[in-house]
Parts: structure tokens; sequence; C-alpha cells
């Protein structure tokens, strides 16, 4: 006999919503190939990432709201129990936006509450907290509300004393505080039901500020969590390294946190520097003297001998020559880079471009 009554597991009666059908335009070239949550991540794709979170926090049912590159998705985490997951896949024909996404996934919903999660977030917060919180509050949507340093860089959301949403606020210069849409909520189900089917709706725009009119309960769940929204190439590369490093916690790490991360098949020599949480992917070579440090590099790419990559990515099979610099660049898939070249600061080179020995440089040639 238990000791006390079984609590009700109010994470595995919930179903969680991915939203994963963005075009990811900030991170072109590399979702040209690959929609954003497919890009590996610290050795795996980074949806696992978030999927691995969400198991760990006891759900089990999950339905993923896809349409650029929807097949991807399928193709790669079948029925989801790998994980541990059950996984379903709705397409959408046109894009419906955030909130159209969410409505669209209606027939599937199983439970009282479901907990949405934006697909590109990096985060240590707990889904199972939010959904206590939730259900304390009777709340109709409670939104994960993080704390910023930085809060005048996105929309703030002030709340009451109770935790009660009180605005929802453009991005100004001095905002009156530092708590913005961390893009995971936990939506009652009626609410769901309430968003118009069939046309595109966006929940920052439409949804929350119409629900605040008709006097709707929107909680704020605040914490300080690890966040992170790895929208565009710099963000990406530093939820990856913080992921390698064990700064971003995650069940999904192919090995242990520390400075790099190697997949197998990989081969690094013994007279390369890879550190600053880089990842080195599967058949990726790096040779003597080169340097990778906070970088990406893809599946079969090559850095050859005294290269240097800062803060990049190395796209699938892509080449970067010997003694090349690459500074804050993206290389898209199968780039040649040819030797002594140097590429700086947001450079983005489209799949398949072969730039030639000492073809561009930012200073001259030593
Ligand atoms: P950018 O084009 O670089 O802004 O990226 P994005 O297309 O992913 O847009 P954004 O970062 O604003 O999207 C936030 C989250 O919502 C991401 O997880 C997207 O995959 C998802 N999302 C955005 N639009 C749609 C949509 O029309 N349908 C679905 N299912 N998901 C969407």
């Amino acid at each position: 006999m238990p000791e006390f009554p079984a609590e009700p597991n109010i994470a595995a009666d919930a179903d969680a919503v991915v939203l994963v059908g963005g075009k990811g335009t900030r991170l072109r070239p590399l979702t040209l190939s690959a929609p954003k949550p497919m890009l590996p991540t610290a050795g795996v794709p980074f949806l696992t990432h978030l999927l691995s979170r969400i198991r760990a926090a006891g759900m089990r049912h999950v339905v993923l709201g896809t349409s650029y590159r929807a097949e991807v998705f399928a193709e790669y985490f079948g029925d989801g129990s790998q994980l541990g997951l059950e996984l379903e896949y709705v397409v959408e024909t046109e894009p419906l936006d955030t909130a159209g996404a969410i409505r669209n996934v209606a027939d599937r919903l199983r439970g009282e509450r479901a907990v949405v999660f934006n697909g590109d977030i990096l985060s240590g917060t707990d889904p199972a907290a939010l959904l206590h919180a939730h259900r304390d509050a009777a709340a109709d949507v409670t939104l994960h509300l993080v704390k910023v340093a930085d809060p005048s860089r996105f929309g703030s959301v002030p709340t009451d004393a109770a935790g009660r949403v009180t605005a929802f606020l453009e991005k100004t210069p001095n905002p009156p505080t530092d708590q913005i849409n961390a893009g995971c909520y936990v939506f009652s189900r009626d609410v769901v039901d309430a968003i118009p089917a069939g046309r595109p709706v966006s929940v920052e725009r439409e949804t929350f500020p119409g629900l605040l009119e008709s006097g709707a309960r929107l909680h704020g769940f605040v914490d300080s969590s690890y966040w992170l929204d790895v929208g565009t190439p710099a963000a990406y590369l530093q939820g990856s390294a913080d992921l390698v490093r064990g700064i971003a916690p995650t069940p999904a790490l192919p090995g242990e946190p520390g400075e790099r991360l190697v997949l197998d098949g990989a081969s690094v020599s013994s007279e390369a520097i890879v550190d600053g949480g880089s990842s080195v992917g599967v058949s990726a070579v790096i040779e003597a003297g080169a340097r990778v440090s906070g970088s990406v590099v893809f599946d079969g790419a090559r850095v050859e001998p005294g290269a240097v990559v800062t803060d990049s990515v190395v796209g699938r099979n892509a080449r970067v020559g010997a003694g090349s610099v690459l500074r804050g660049v993206v290389l898209g898939d199968d780039v040649v880079v040819g030797a002594g070249c140097e590429l700086l600061d947001g450079a983005r080179v489209w799949p398949g471009v072969a730039i030639p020995d000492g073809g561009i440089r930012f200073s001259t040639d030593v």
C-alpha cells in the first residue's frame, strides 16, 4: 500500500503541441535544406532536445504543427517511440501562423490542457511547473515569461501582484518590466477551440491581445531559467555551444558536456584545436593545425590544415581550405572555400558556391 494516495499526473494528462512550421528565413541558407528545428545542434536535430525535455517532464502525447518541409519531421522522428513519446503530425497546406497552427491541431488534443512550444526555443523551464501554475490560477492561458537582461529587444509582458497579465507591450527603449514572452504556453482546451479556424492567426498579435480585451484570465509564469530563441545564426551557435558545454539543460546530449562534441566517425587531428563548445559532425574532418572555436561543423565537412573557424557554421559536406579564416560566417551545404580566403562578420555563402583559393579577403594577404 502506498503511504500517500498517488497524485494525478498533470503532465501525463496534458497534450504537447510543438510549432515547427516556420520558414526560418533568418537562418538561411541553412534552412533551405532543413527546417530550423531539424538543424544539427549539439549532435542531434534541435528538436530532439525539446522533445526530450517534454518527455522528462512526464508528457507523452505530442502533436507537431508542421508546414514548411513538413515531411522531414516524420522521416526522422517516426512515431516518437524511440524518445518514449507518441508523436502525431499535422500538416498545414498554407502556413497558418502560430495561433492558426494551434487551432489546426485541435481535433488531435485529448486532455483539458495543452502545452504549446515554439519549436525554436531552448529553455530550462519545467513544463510541469507551468501546468501546475495554470491549474492553480484557474487560468485560460498561462504564458511562460522570462526575465531578460535587455528587454528593449523584445515586446514585454507586465503582470500584477497576483501574476495576472495586464498588457502586451510592443518593443520600446525603456520597457516597464524585464519580463518577455518566452514562447511557451498552457492553453485550456476551450481557448484553443475559440481560435478562428482555417486562416492565419498570430498568438502574439491577435489571440493574446484579444483574450486580454475580452477579460479572459491570462496568467504569467515568471522565471529566470536558461532561455534562448535560436532564430539567428549567432543565437543558433550560442545555443549549440551552451548545450555542448552543459550550460543549457538537455537530456539528449550524445556525450558528456565539455569544450567540444565530436560525433562518432568524425576525425580530429591531434594537432588541431576544437573548443568553445564546438561540435563536429559525423564523417567531418578537422586537419592538423586547424582551430575550430564556438562553431558547428556539419556532417561530412572538412576544415583543412591551418584554417581558423570561429563562431561560424560549416554546412554539410562543405570545405574550408588550408589557412582560410572564417569568423561569424555561415557556409551552406557543399560550399568550397579555397585556401587562403578570409570571410568575416555576417557573410552567408549559399549552397554549392565555390570560392577559389584567395578569392575573398577582408584584408590584404600576408
Ligand atoms: P523566421 O522566418 O526566421 O522569422 O523564423 P520562423 O519562420 O521560424 O518564425 P518565428 O521564429 O517567428 O516562429 C516562431 C515559432 O513558430 C517557430 O517554432 C516556427 O516554426 C513556428 N511557426 C511560425 N509560423 C508558423 C506557421 O505558419 N505554422 C506553424 N505550424 N508553425 C509556425
